[in-house]
């Protein structure tokens, strides 16, 4: 395999990241890299944010905070909304199923069993500290774009990971942060019109976490491509 074969093939949703740190140098360059991705015009949507220290903590602490208070008073979920559908308001067949089995493949590695809600708590709250990551980062994107531009988004971030993981970086793109986006827009000193992506955790992979042996299957080429000739 050639090295960007490598790096795709062994790029993984990484929740478990030991304390390495990562150079500012390192994280700008790498963004210097996935910002050569295309983009419809060379639009170049993305606007992004890395927080590590002090800043990271502040604000996975207020955010953890207010994920237990909304576990404790499940009302509280209507006052924290994603600005935008990554997931269909309904699902159905396939991906309900591949979400199910991506799920309950992910909490039985780690033990946690359908009625475990407590566990299921405390694994999902990970997401919130970045799983333990030394740098966090968030993505946004100025809310009056187009659709498009969200394709183009997901090619630099793709970019990122992808030559993260040339670098033997480990990464983790986040949708979870999107609920908490009032919180940590103002934090991150966003403006107005900017709605947030997701967030992304980067670091080093914690080799000695269950968790980091997870490998999401995929369907084959030749079961979801249509051959004309
Ligand atoms: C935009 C995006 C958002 C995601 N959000 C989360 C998240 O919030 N928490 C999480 O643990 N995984 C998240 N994932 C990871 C997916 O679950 C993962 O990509 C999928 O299960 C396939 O596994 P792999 O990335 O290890 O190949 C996200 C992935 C993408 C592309």
């Amino acid at each position: 395999m050639n090295s960007v074969s490598q790096a795709i093939e062994s790029r993984r949703s990484t929740r478990a990241f030991t304390k390495e740190p990562v150079s500012k140098e390192q994280i700008l360059r790498l963004l210097n890299l996935a910002a050569r991705a295309p983009s419809g015009s060379n639009t170049q949507p993305w606007k992004v944010y890395v927080l590590e220290g002090d800043k990271l903590g502040v604000l996975c602490k207020k955010v953890c905070a207010v994920y237990d208070s909304i576990a404790k008073q499940p009302e509280l979920t209507k006052e924290y909304q994603a600005a935008y559908d990554y997931y269909p308001q309904k699902w159905f067949s396939p991906y309900i199923d591949r979400r199910r089995e991506n799920g309950w493949s992910l909490y039985g590695l780690l033990g946690i069993a359908k009625d475990e809600k407590e566990k299921m708590h405390i694994q999902h709250r990970k997401n919130f500290e970045f799983f333990g990551a030394p740098i966090g980062i968030f993505f946004t994107i100025h809310q009056e774009l187009g659709k498009g531009s969200m394709l183009d988004y997901g090619m630099f971030l793709q970019n990122f990971m992808v030559a993260a993981r040339g670098e033997g970086l480990d990464t983790c793109p986040q949708a979870a942060w999107n609920h908490y986006s009032k919180i940590i827009l103002p934090l991150i000193g966003a403006q107005e019109h900017e709605m947030l992506v997701c967030g992304m955790a980067v670091g080093y992979a914690d080799q000695e976490d269950i968790v980091n042996t997870f490998r999401a299957p995929r369907v084959a080429a030749e079961d979801f491509t249509t051959w004309l000739a």
